[in-house]
């Protein structure tokens, strides 16, 4: 079936005018959504903290854009810019020309997890938006019952969402959000809290109703970390770096025939490259390929954020390349492991972080010290850590800082402040976790968690 309001196909200037909000006029350069200059920085312990930083982004009519990084490189912040829901810091975001003053008229969310209200039905919940628009009760059922048919949700009007399996649930999300026949529609990680299938299931409907036309949408903005993810559905994507803020590090024109077969040799390539432009540093923060004595590192506690990664983990890590003879290709090791971008590029971070490994293009080689790590025994293994620990800025200040007696204290405070000026507190909460890790397992310090301190144990 099709809504009488939808697209005929993905397009420039907008099909007729919505029926449940006002007209809305064509735009004649079919932009939708525009960033200028966009900053935003949250409220830190120590003042401003920048999360993005001069985002200059524009969504047009007929395209699907994704918006692709690591963790905490301020994909969602962004998304709540676009949406209205978050103010930037400077910069501006216009909506169809026009500068937002508060939450979006033309966009609407979907999120990793749906809050449905539980004591509502499946077409109490879709009807939910629009009847905060003021559209008349008869109307809003009609159009809820249209968007639960669209999204494959017939015979579950009536149902309440404790009924419903996770991926039902999510479907009511979306038909929540499409029943406004929102301009623009925004997705943050759909997909992520769902089973691999249901996900490629869902995924793969929603593709087709945007190839038929049928998405009652002009276009969409998807927030994802998985890169596949956005090769199969965007049009353009947009990667976001995240050294030392938010930035976009490059956006890639994604241009394979829909519907996209993710076993060609096309598709693997643009994967592959996206993996190169997520993986690349920004010359600025790059640390020196191999430390050199006469010349002062230029690593420091701002460009150099210590990455979540256990020791175990990225031994783990440095086992596995080294039963690859020492080199492989990050896609393809991700891949073999049924791993996400999130789950492999910290430790790939702390091996090239800890001198143990070097990224070249796709692939991951280690080192000669990398070499030694992983074969090495527990004594040794400890050893070779630590002295490549002791040089990362976090680990070192704590190390130098209880230089001297043993049975020294610092109290953690201390070293919490120092990150505050560069870091969240929760970026502050996990370095000094890693640190502690890190710095435990070296044998260059400990850690009292009930006093807070870190002391040079007794020889
Ligand atoms: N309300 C907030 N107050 C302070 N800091 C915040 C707030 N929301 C997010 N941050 C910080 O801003 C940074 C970007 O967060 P954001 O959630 O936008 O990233 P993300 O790319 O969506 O990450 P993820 O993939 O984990 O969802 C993170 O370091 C996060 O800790
Ligand atoms: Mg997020």
């Amino acid at each position: 079936m099709r809504f009488p309001f939808f697209r005929p196909a993905p397009a420039v200037a907008p099909a007729a005018p919505g029926t449940h909000g006002s007209p809305v006029p064509p735009v004649d350069d079919g932009v939708l959504l525009e960033t200028v200059g966009l900053t935003k920085a949250y409220a830190g312990a120590d003042g401003e903290l920048p999360v993005l930083s001069g985002i200059d982004l524009t969504v047009r009519s007929g395209e699907i854009v994704a918006l692709l990084g690591r963790s905490g490189s301020g994909k969602s912040t962004l998304l709540r810019c676009l949406a209205g829901l978050l103010p930037p810091s400077s910069g501006t975001v216009r909506y169809r020309g026009t500068p937002l003053a508060g939450a979006n008229p033309g966009t609407a969310l979907v999120f990793q997890t749906f809050a449905l209200l539980p004591w509502l039905t499946v077409r109490q919940n879709v009807e939910l938006g629009l009847e905060a628009r003021g559209v008349p009760p008869r109307e809003r059922a009609r159009a809820a019952d249209q968007a639960i048919d669209l999204i494959g949700l017939a015979g579950f009007e009536s149902a309440y969402p404790k009924e419903l399996s996770g991926g039902m649930r999510q479907r009511v999300g979306f038909a929540r959000a499409l029943v406004v026949e929102p301009d623009v529609l925004m997705m943050d990680e759909p997909f992520s809290a769902l089973d691999v299938l249901t996900a490629e299931n869902l995924r793969g409907e929603l593709m087709e109703l945007w190839d038929s036309g049928q998405f009652p949408t002009r276009a969409v903005v998807l927030v994802t970390h998985n890169i596949e993810e956005a090769v199969l559905m965007a049009d353009r994507i947009v990667v976001l770096g995240s050294r030392p803020y938010g930035t976009i590090r490059e956006t890639v024109e994604v241009g394979l025939d829909r519907p996209r077969d993710r076993d060609c040799a096309a598709f693997d390539e643009l994967v592959d490259r996206v993996y190169r432009i997520m993986t690349g540093r920004p010359k600025e923060t790059r640390p020196p390929e191999r430390p050199d004595p006469g010349r002062p590192d230029r690593r420091t506690l701002a460009t150099t954020p210590l990455p979540t990664v256990s020791v175990d983990g990225l031994s783990g890590l440095a086992e596995m390349i080294a039963h690859r003879h020492g080199c492989c290709d990050l896609a393809d090791l991700a891949d073999g492991l049924g791993l996400d971008m999130d789950d492999v590029l910290p430790q790939v971070d702390a091996l090239d972080l800890l001198g143990f490994a070097e990224i070249h293009g796709d692939d991951l080689l280690l080192t000669e010290d990398g070499t030694a790590f992983a074969h090495a025994d527990v004594q040794d293994s400890r050893a070779l850590f630590a002295a490549a620990a002791v040089e990362v800025p976090l680990v070192k200040l704590i190390a130098n800082s209880l230089r001297g007696e043993p049975g020294a204290t610092v109290r953690a405070g201390f070293f919490r402040d120092l990150l505050a000026h560069h870091y969240t507190s929760e970026q502050v909460d996990r370095q000094l976790e890693t640190a502690t890790d890190w710095g435990r397992y070296a044998g260059l310090f400990g850690y009292d968690a009930d006093r807070q301190e870190y002391r040079l144990e007794e020889a």
